[in-house]
């Protein structure tokens, strides 16, 4: 085969075989086809797409490029949200499904940019290892229904080398791309149901809705093809997802949501998401799920179980029981409305590159976090402030000095004025 027909073949429309797609993966996999020719036909998808034939060989490829991952379990679920700000829907839905008798055994990543990690935000829990062999995971998830392990180092190792080329050859908004992307990895953790949360927005990699739910279409046709019990939905990331953003400071709100002390779109969004869930595993129809799903919650099994999972990771599970043990902001600072005003919405990327610059996440893969960082939204869109209110807390350990941040978070609220000038830090 040569690279130069393949990529003249999809610069024209004319879609690859199975054989072309797997030989162009793993021989750019291996170092044999170069960045150069590789960022030429992933550009040539960008342009013109793949089919949906095309995008399953392109997910098989890159899925049987490393190591897949084989559980003696006997029914596993997992959960994919595509990015989001302030999202920790993994710690309150794991724990409720588990409580459900559905297993969920999580492989995550670590944040990069202004999207946080479920594995970081668990490691703001003093002690709390998710590196562990596969033996010391599958016990736990025996024994609590609920674990999360950090991501293997050979799990789709053409997927590690595309997505890098990607990022910087501005090929990473490819509808068919980001699904094999994601696909592949869902795949090679072999779960049996597979909940994906597709975020449209500001901050996530689909900005409208439509192509939110082509995204879902299409990743829900390649985990069915694949033979999974697949659902995907979409869910708007024009606002935080709940009120804190930070990895300690999440962990406290997930906390909240399992013991029952808080409501609202965030606790909506879980219930929805773990009937998802339960109903892929046959546990009944939505509506039984959804009752069942409450009920792992009021009863305090989910939270039991989200206790026990702490302490077998090494954790300190008193944290669910005392949040203050969770590592606190040395610093805040409360960002306040100069005048009446209503909030419309939220930039939400802009508020992830806020809780960024706050020590909440990296920019550089090895960058070291400050757990306690991250911002308190004290408004919701909707509201009705009068001047003075607070409309943001930012919290920081490592940075006393509030300026920039403070500045941006103000530009990150999108208000209708009521008698003002534009809000003042
Ligand atoms: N997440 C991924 O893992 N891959 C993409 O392409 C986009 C988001």
């Amino acid at each position: 085969m040569n690279v130069i027909d393949l990529i003249n073949k999809t610069k024209n429309s004319a879609p690859l075989t199975d054989s072309e797609i797997k030989w162009l993966v793993n021989e750019y996999t291996e170092g044999s086809v170069p960045d150069y020719q590789m960022s030429a036909w992933l550009m040539a998808v960008c342009l013109n797409g793949l089919t949906e034939q095309e995008t399953l060989s392109l997910t098989y490829a890159m899925r049987d490029s490393g190591e897949t991952l084989q559980l003696d379990l006997p029914l596993t679920a997992d959960k994919h949200s595509t990015g989001g700000v302030g999202d920790k829907t993994s710690l309150i839905i794991g724990p409720a499904a588990a409580a459900c008798g559905v297993c969920v055994a999580k492989m995550s990543g670590r944040g990069l940019g202004h999207t946080g990690g479920t594995i970081d935000k668990l490691e703001s829990i003093k002690g709390f290892r998710t590196d562990m062999p596969l033996a010391e995971f599958e016990k736990i998830l025996r024994e609590t229904g609920f674990s999360v392990i950090s991501q293997s180092g050979n799990l789709c190792p053409a997927d590690k080398k595309i997505y890098a080329l990607r990022n910087s050859t501005g090929t990473v908004n490819s509808i068919p791309l980001i699904c094999a992307s994601i696909m592949s990895k869902k795949l090679a953790t072999n779960a049996d149901c597979l909940v994906l949360d597709v975020k449209y927005g500001s901050g996530a990699f689909m900005k409208t809705r439509s192509d939110a739910e082509k995204l879902a279409a299409l990743m829900e046709k390649i985990g069915k093809a694949a033979g999974k019990k697949c659902r995907a939905v979409v869910t708007d990331m024009d606002m935080p997802l709940g009120i804190n953003i930070g990895n300690a400071l999440e962990v406290e709100e997930a906390i909240d949501i399992l013991s029952g002390k808080t409501k609202g779109r965030l606790y909506d969004i879980c219930i929805g998401l773990t009937a998802d869930i339960l109903e892929l595993a046959g546990k009944g129809s939505y509506d039984e799920c959804v009752d069942m799903a409450k009920e792992a919650i009021s009863s305090g099994k989910a939270l039991d179980i989200f206790r026990r999972t702490i302490e077998l990771h090494g954790g300190n599970p008193d944290v669910c029981e005392d949040t203050l043990l969770l590592p606190h902001a040395r610093f805040t600072y409360k960002v306040k409305a100069a005048c009446d005003m209503k909030i419309s919405s939220f930039d939400t990327e802009e508020l992830g590159m806020v809780s960024l610059l706050l020590g909440a996440g990296r920019i550089a893969k090895d960058d070291r976090i400050d757990m306690s960082a991250g911002i308190i939204m004290n408004t919701q869109p909707g509201d009705v402030l009068n001047a003075g209110d607070t409309m943001m807390t930012l919290c920081s350990t490592v940075c006393s000095d509030f300026s920039d941040a403070a500045m941006r978070a103000v530009k990150a609220v999108r208000f209708e004025k009521i008698n003002c000038q534009p809000p003042l830090t």
